[in-house]
């Protein structure tokens, strides 16, 4: 099976094609991955304008489309589905991903599905590792930060979420606040090289608290409040505020994923979306899995960022189950992975 999928839901324009087979196992190919970055775009502005992402997306996709099928030698007739990310996500954003690919389905008699962005960045690591279902899910992302369990496609529960901020937006502000520049993960990660994670005390919010809510607005205040107290031109408290910041937010995770294996203990620890691509963390997580006697399973750093593979691969995991969308989709804003557990918050 193969699909072409669509990501426009924040600031990467993103199209590829991946080729799975038709049962239910993992593992797919990749035929070709594309992306434009809008990092020139927002980067005066220190985050992600939603009017010229939108803008953006809607100059780019066509030749990303094009792009995505030369590279994979494939022509549109040659694909099974045309996949696109219904949300949830910057509306004018998603607005042009899902749009093109209804008018490329229609055009081309095609099957037309629209991935939830979440469930993307959630079934990701079957692209290229053999990970079966069900499996505990650690989603932690620029605007997300959940622990869930995951069934199939469609089929989450949600054990914990973040009662205020994101974990990447978090990264993000912190970088801000030091002049690091945007995107801020890949740039506190960087700045952290060699500094002391001990240096700086900050505050780990709901560390040691039963259940599996997350929260970064105290964290983000406390960096703040050091940052104000830095002198100027200090590499080496950037760097050991950088390093202090991500202990921090390891010692967070850890925690949380320590409670969730308790609650719906699982052989298998996934973390997947932005903050995924974080080397420290993920050496956090794979301790606190291997302590409850889990492995730690994550997609390649280059697919833990927005890309369109997961969307295409969320594409061939539904098609598989016959999970099609109507032409009157409609591009959601808000789209939660547990509706029971989204109306409960
Ligand atoms: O999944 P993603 O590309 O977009 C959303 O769906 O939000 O995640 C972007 C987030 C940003 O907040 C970015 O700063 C963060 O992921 N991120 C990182 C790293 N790379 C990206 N955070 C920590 N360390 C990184 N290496
Ligand atoms: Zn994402």
């Amino acid at each position: 099976m193969r699909v072409l999928g669509i990501e426009t839901s924040c600031d990467e324009t993103a199209v590829a094609v991946v080729e799975g087979a038709a049962g239910a196992q993992p593992v797919g190919r990749i035929l070709s991955n594309t992306v434009y970055s809008q990092l020139t775009e927002h980067r005066r502005f220190g985050g992600v304008v939603p009017e010229i992402a939108a803008r953006a997306h809607l100059e780019r996709i066509d030749g990303l489309v094009a792009q995505a099928l030369d590279e994979a030698g494939l022509g549109l007739a040659d694909l099974d589905a045309i996949a696109a990310t219904g949300g949830p996500g910057l509306i004018g954003g998603v607005m042009v991903g899902v749009m093109t690919a209804k008018a490329l389905a229609f055009a081309h008699d095609k099957p037309f599905i629209a991935v939830n962005h979440l469930e993307g960045h959630a079934l990701s690591v079957r692209l290229t590792e053999p990970v079966e279902f069900p499996y505990l899910l650690l989603l932690v992302s620029g605007g997300h930060c959940q622990l869930l369990t995951v069934r199939g496609p469609g089929d989450f529960t949600r054990l914990g979420t973040t009662i205020d901020d994101a974990a990447g937006e978090c990264f993000d502000k912190t970088a801000k606040l030091l002049g690091l520049g945007f995107p801020g993960g890949p740039a506190v990660e960087k700045a952290a090289v060699g500094g002391d994670p001990k240096r700086f005390a900050l505050p780990r919010p709901m560390w040691r608290k039963p259940g599996c809510d997350f929260s970064f607005s105290g964290l983000k205040t406390a960096v703040r409040q050091t940052v104000e107290k830095l002198p100027a031109d200090d590499a080496r408290a950037v760097a050991d505020l950088c390093a202090s910041f991500q202990r921090t937010v390891g010692d967070v995770f850890a925690d949380r994923c320590a409670n969730a294996l308790v609650l719906a203990p699982s052989s298998t620890l996934v973390v997947a979306g932005g903050v995924a691509a974080n080397t420290y963390l993920r050496g956090r997580l794979e301790e606190v899995a291997a302590a409850h006697g889990a492995q730690l399973v994550a997609p390649p750093v280059r697919l833990c960022t927005d890309n369109g593979a997961m969307i295409a691969w969320a594409g061939v995991e539904r098609l598989r189950l016959g999970q099609v969308d109507a032409l009157d989709f409609r591009p959601r804003p808000r789209w939660p992975l547990d509706p029971a557990a989204a109306n409960r918050m």
